[in-house]
This record gives C-alpha cells, sequence and structure tokens, in this order.
C-alpha cells in the first residue's frame, strides 16, 4: 500500500520497495528505538494515539505544513523542490580547505551493486576490501552473526554474563570508548539526518539555508546512485557525510564478508561522488556489536550511535514511525519535547535520532523539531557532529583529517592475539544498577591511562573520542545516581 502511494510520487519502483523493506520491523527489539517500543506499547494498550501535544510549542515556523495535514501512514501529496544549485566537476568546497575537488562526473550506476541488497561477496573489489581487512592488523572477534528477530531471539547470546559478552548495543545498550553517542560539551546539539538522500532532502536544506543550521548526514549507498546530486549539495553547503551502509540492513546479522561490503561500498560511492571519503559510519538501528565494531575500524571507520540515557530510553524522535503508522506527528513532537527536558538534565551534550527520508520526516522537522530547538533556552549549539566534538569538518575525512590530532582508527591498531582481545573497557549499561554507570566511568579511565599497554584493538581511541565515552559514562551516572 506504502508502495503505491510512493509509486504515485514518481519514485523509481526499487526506492519504492526500498523504503518499505527499510523500515519494516523485526518483531522483537532489535530495533531503532527502545522508546518506539515502549510508546508502542502504550498505543497498543491504550489503542488512541494523541489528538494533540502536551506542552506549548514555543516558536512558530510561518511556512510549517499544519500538524493536522502531516498524516500518518501514506505520504503527503506536496510537490518536492529542486537542490538549490547543482555543482560542475572540479568545484571545490569552501568549508573545508585544501579538500579535493569534485570529481569530474556523477557516478554511473551501472558501475555499482543493485538498489537496497547486501552486494555480492564475490565481486573483484569485495576480494580486494576482504583481503584489506584480514591485512589490516584488527583483531576480529569470532562473534557468529545474531538471529534476526532481534533480542527476544538471540536469547543464548544475550545471557552469556561470563564477560562482557559480545557489547551488542540494540541488546542492552552496552557501548565501547571507541562509539560516539553524545557531544562533550552541555547543551550541545549534533544535529544528525538518517537514510537520505531522498527527494524530500532538498526540502530539508532549503530549510538549513534560511536557519544557517549545518548537520551530519547519513547517507545510504544505494540511495547516493539515485540522488547523488543531493548528496553534492548537502556536502557543499558545510554539512557533514557519513556512512549509513549500502542497503541498510541490521548489521549483525550479516556475516564478516558481508559487514565489510555494506560499508566499503558504501565509503567508495561517497568518494565517487564527493572526492572524499568519510571517516565516520552509523549503524542502522544501532545495531552493531563487538564483531561489527572491529570490522568498521579495519576500514578505517568510527561509529556514532544516538544518546542513550538508560538502558531502555534513547534520544530517539521515533519520526520513521509516522509512515509506518504506529506514531504519529503529536507523539513525535512529545518526544521530542522529553528528549529537549531530558538534554538540560544531563551533562554532557547530545545527539538524536531523526531521519530525511520520508515527507512527514522532513515536515516535523522543519515546521516544529528546528524551530523548536532554535527557540530552546539556554539557547543549544547545533552543529554537524563533527563539529560537536570539538573538531573540523576536514576531520570527518580521510583525505583532508588532521592525522596528528585526530589519529584514524588504522593508525592507531596495534595487532594483539585473539586470547587478549576481548572484553576490555566495556561500559555496558545493560543493567539497570546504578553501580553499572560508575564501573563503566572508572574501566573507560582504566583504559585511558593504560592505553599504551594495549588494551586490545578495539580500546586505541584517540583522546578526543575516549573523553566523549567518559562524558556518556558519567551522564549515566548522573541520572541514576
Ligand atoms: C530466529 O532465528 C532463527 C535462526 O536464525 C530464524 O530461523 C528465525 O526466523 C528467527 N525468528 C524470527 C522471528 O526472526
Ligand atoms: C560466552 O562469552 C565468552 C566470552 O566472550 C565466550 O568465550 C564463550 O564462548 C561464550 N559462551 C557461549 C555459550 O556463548
Ligand atoms: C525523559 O525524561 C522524562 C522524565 O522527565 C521521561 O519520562 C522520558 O521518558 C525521558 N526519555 C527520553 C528519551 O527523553
Ligand atoms: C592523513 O592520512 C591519510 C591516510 O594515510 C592521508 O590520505 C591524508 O592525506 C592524511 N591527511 C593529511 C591532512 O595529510
Ligand atoms: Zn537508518
Amino acid at each position: 500500500m506504502k508502495c503505491r502511494v510512493l509509486s504515485a510520487l514518481l519514485l523509481p519502483a526499487l526506492a519504492c520497495a526500498h523504503n518499505v523493506q527499510l523500515h519494516a520491523r523485526q518483531s522483537t527489539t532489535a530495533d531503532e528505538n527502545s522508546a518506539a517500543l515502549s510508546n508502542a506499547n502504550t498505543a497498543t494498550a491504550t489503542s488512541v494515539l494523541p489528538s494533540t501535544v502536551t506542552f506549548p510549542l514555543i516558536s512558530e515556523n510561518p511556512t510549517a505544513v499544519p500538524l493536522s495535514e502531516i498524516n500518518t501512514g501514506a505520504a503527503q501529496t506536496q510537490s518536492t523542490i529542486a537542490i538549490s544549485t547543482t555543482y560542475a566537476g572540479g568545484s571545490k568546497p569552501t568549508w573545508i580547505p585544501d579538500a579535493p575537488a569534485l570529481p569530474p562526473s556523477l557516478p554511473i550506476p551501472t558501475n555499482y551493486p543493485k538498489l537496497d541488497v547486501t552486494p555480492p561477496t564475490d565481486s573483484d573489489e569485495a576480494k580486494q576490501w576482504i583481503q584489506e581487512v584480514m591485512n589490516s592488523g584488527v583483531y576480529i572477534p569470532d562473534i557468529a552473526p545474531t538471529n534476526p528477530g532481534g533480542c527476544g531471539n538471540n536469547t543464548a547470546v544475550l545471557a552469556n554474563t561470563s564477560s562482557s559478552g559480545t557489547c551488542w548495543w540494540t541488546c542492552g545498550g552496552c557501548t565501547r570508548s571507541t562509539d560516539v553517542s553524545v557531544c562533550p560539551t552541555k547543551n550541545s546539539w549534533g544535529v544528525s539526518y538518517d537514510d537520505g538522500p531522498s527527494p524530500y532532502t532538498p526540502n530539508l536544506l532549503q530549510y538549513f539555508d534560511q536557519e544557517d543550521i549545518r548537520a551530519t548526514f547519513f547517507a545510504i549507498g544505494s540511495r547516493i546512485i539515485s540522488r547523488p546530486a543531493i548528496l553534492q549539495d548537502e556536502y557543499m553547503t558545510g554539512n557533514q557525510i557519513a556512512v549509513h551502509t549500502w542497503s541498510h540492513p541490521y548489521m549483525t546479522t550479516k556475516t564478516t564478508e558481508q559487514v565489510i561490503v555494506e560499508l566499503a561500498w558504501t565509503k567508495k560511492v561517497i568518494k565517487d561522488t564527493l572526492g572524499v571519503t568519510p571517516i565516520y559510519w552509523r549503524p542502522p538501528y544501532g545495531d552493531i556489536d563487538d564483531r561489527v565494531r572491529a570490522i568498521s575500524q579495519a576500514l578505517n571507520l568510527i561509529p556514532i550511535l544516538w544518546t542513550r540515557i538508560s538502558p531502555t530510553q534513547t534520544f530517539d524522535t521515533n519520526d520513521w514511525s509516522i509512515p509506518e503508522g504506529s506514531v504519529n506527528v503529536y507523539e513525535v513532537l512529545d518526544n521530542w519535547e522529553l528528549i529537549m527536558g531530558n538534554s538540560t538534565k544531563i551533562d554532557t551534550g547530545f545527539i538524536v535520532l531523526e531521519h530525511d527520508l520520508f515527507e512527514q520526516t522532513v515536515d516535523v522537522a522543519t515546521g516544529y523539531i528546528l524551530p523548536q530547538a532554535l527557540a530552546h533556552q539556554p539557547k543549544y549549539n547545533m552543529t554537524p557532529i563533527i563539529e560537536c566534538l570539538d573538531m573540523p569538518l576536514a576531520n570527518a575525512y580521510l583525505e583532508t583529517n588532521d592525522n596528528s590530532s585526530h589519529p584514524l582508527p588504522l593508525a592507531t591498531v596495534t595487532p594483539v592475539s585473539s586470547s587478549s582481545a576481548s572484553g576490555a573497557g566495556a561500559s555496558s549499561t545493560g543493567s539497570s544498577s546504578s553501580g553499572d554507570g560508575k564501573s563503566g566511568s572508572s574501566s573507560s579511565s582504566a583504559s585511558s591511562s593504560s592505553q599504551s599497554s594495549g588494551s586490545g584493538s578495539l580500546m586505541v581511541v584517540s583522546p578526543v573520542l575516549l573523553s566523549v565515552a567518559i562524558g556518556a559514562a558519567a551522564a549515566v551516572a548522573t541520572l541514576f545516581l
């Protein structure tokens, strides 16, 4: 049904299938959103979605789509707009000193794998990337791919508490010090949008231009092939571009070879479109464990999640569930109001999950979420995530990264034997006792002071990222002590 509506909007049929698949929920929890689950449960219990917002809207966007017209389920029929500028090959971004020029031409789709499916692992490119990972010196833990179906279908691996287990973020909230999930400075918001480029992304970019906002876009490789000029516009107007995989799978369910091609093809298409290679990525649904972390490190990618304040609560607007119909725009705005409330209680800044994929998610962002954020007191410092980590945009890309102050993930690898590689430095928030936050914090500090002695290849991180992780643990401790 969703498919038909999207087809009516002249989206390619494949993109239509993509939308539906992307956001078909798995039945139990390996889900982008634990808050969504509790919302969904509440909605089931009461069988009604709210019909109004429960707080006063402190700022109005005069051109906002009225809330009553942002429907659940089917997309609306508003027209999309064209991007503001198309860029000639050879153009240089003004936001990054000494950045390479844009490539002479846009990528040709037939040179890339298919839309929406994990690329083959036996192509020449795949073989080369797999070899590179094997040669990287990064130890890939021998953790089996998880079963599809989320936490509830993986009881054996989750019951294994003999060590910190596999440190699976979606199921229990475990983080490693290499994960970015907050901005270090209070009231700074590392703004991000996932799953584009989409036909609605230009509407978001127009609002960004009007209000002088920049963000991080976690882009899907196979969508970039469909809309490379939109990605160029994002990049050239000062936004950060990061990897969000080729086909948006639950990465822990994939084999190591499949994880490699999902990440490497997306890096490649971004390089082919922009001339730069991202060094940050976000796992779809936050689905990352120690095996997927290690593979991403071997590919020079640093994971970015979003802010978690308890084992069951993350800063997720749940905007992506509007088209699916389990949540409506009023509930998303209530979620946003709660996030803003919580943002003032934690000691760090924060990162929120939002999407530029659907018309409704862009309408709610430009009409309501961003205007509320701009009017927030105390004022939020809204930037791309790389900048909220106190780094220049240049550090978001391999070619322009300052390698001395921000070592690339691969530059820090000390090969270790398999027996010592697992476990060190977990900061699991999987159990609800407040002691966890504290021990997470002290174990992060411990790995900080013993960094040079090598507490496992996964644990060797830049001081900036380490302090972010410590901040996150501290924030959790603050809330739950
Ligand atoms: C649970 O995992 C098994 C084994 O991989 C799989 O066959 C089954 O389809 C999964 N169940 C769900 C609900 O996804
Ligand atoms: C439990 O985890 C440990 C450490 O990660 C691992 O060595 C062991 O094989 C696991 N046991 C099971 C039953 O999965
Ligand atoms: C934020 O804080 C409130 C309590 O004020 C809580 O009820 C709510 O669920 C929290 N969650 C999120 C994700 O913001
Ligand atoms: C940082 O290192 C990478 C990989 O070795 C290199 O391509 C890049 O040019 C370096 N950055 C700078 C600013 O020299
Ligand atoms: Zn996503």
